[in-house]
């Protein structure tokens, strides 16, 4: 896959007078894993928001293939594949891993299946393949109550994977997690690219340098710096205005 997916250009968020993006341009190419950092309040929510047409630019162009963005609603959003990976987790503790990803496979999104019965071989292969990919396979058949804090979120990157976005978008995944966990986590991200786009906001640098992907630095709701890693630490601007404090 090649080419962009995501196109944002000249994109301005002005709430009451404050600008939480500042004419931000970015693309996103099919298959490619983000990285975006950046001090709290430098716009990555509001970039997301922007995406997912929960929040509507003052100013500029954003575009999903030929969708405009700015003239979708949220569901409509959602079902061009675009999927979004919150902090908090929103798994059902009382059914088990397995449940999840089947009722997953089943919300708006995903084929027709209403009735357990229709669970065909090819959506219970789907499920298996996600448990596969989430690394949750041995607790298939536990309740997700009994999940610890990382699993959790693993379990909901899987709940997203079984509506098949084309673009995923995870804002800071490993906030709460074990440096185990965290690994983990920037594995499956890995993992996940590639048969589609990942774009993951997050604090952590040493989770971003294990993703070693390319890396965006987003301050007072501009670009600042983009790159490698190792290019963006090194970066004056970043050091001053961010790595530096
Ligand atoms: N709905 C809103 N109304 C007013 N200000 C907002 C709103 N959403 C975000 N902001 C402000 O915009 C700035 C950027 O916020 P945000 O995108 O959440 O930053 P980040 O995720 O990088 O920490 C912050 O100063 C925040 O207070
Ligand atoms: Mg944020």
């Amino acid at each position: 896959m090649s080419g962009p997916v995501l196109y944002l250009d000249g994109v301005s968020v002005v709430f009451d007078g404050f600008r939480a993006l500042n004419a931000l341009s970015l693309t996103i190419d099919a298959g490619e894993l983000r990285a975006i950092i950046g001090p709290n309040g430098a716009g990555k929510t509001t970039m997301m928001d922007v995406i997912t047409g929960k929040t509507r630019p003052t100013a500029g162009t954003v575009r999903f293939h030929e969708h405009d963005l700015t003239k979708l609603d949220e569901a409509t959003i959602a079902n061009l594949g675009i999927g979004r990976k919150f902090q908090k987790p929103t798994v059902f503790d009382a059914l088990t891993v397995f449940e999840n990803l089947e009722l997953a496979l089943k919300a708006p999104r995903g084929p027709i299946a209403c009735l357990r019965w229709v669970l065909s071989g090819e959506s219970r292969r789907r499920i298996e393949a996600t448990l596969d990919e989430i690394g949750l396979t041995a607790r298939a058949h536990d309740r997700a109550g009994l999940l610890s804090h990382g699993q959790r979120q693993w379990l909901e990157i899987g709940m997203l994977l079984m509506q098949d976005p084309e673009l995923l978008l995870v804002d800071e995944p490993v906030a709460g997690m074990t440096d185990q966990e965290t690994e983990h986590t920037a594995a499956l991200l890995v993992r996940i690219a590639g048969r589609r786009s990942v774009v993951v906001v997050e604090h952590d640098l040493e989770f971003v340098r294990a993703l070693g992907s390319k890396v965006t630095v987003l301050c007072e709701g501009a670009m600042l710096s983009e790159g490698s890693i190792d290019h963006v630490q090194n970066d004056p601007k970043v050091i001053d205005v961010y790595l530096g404090r």
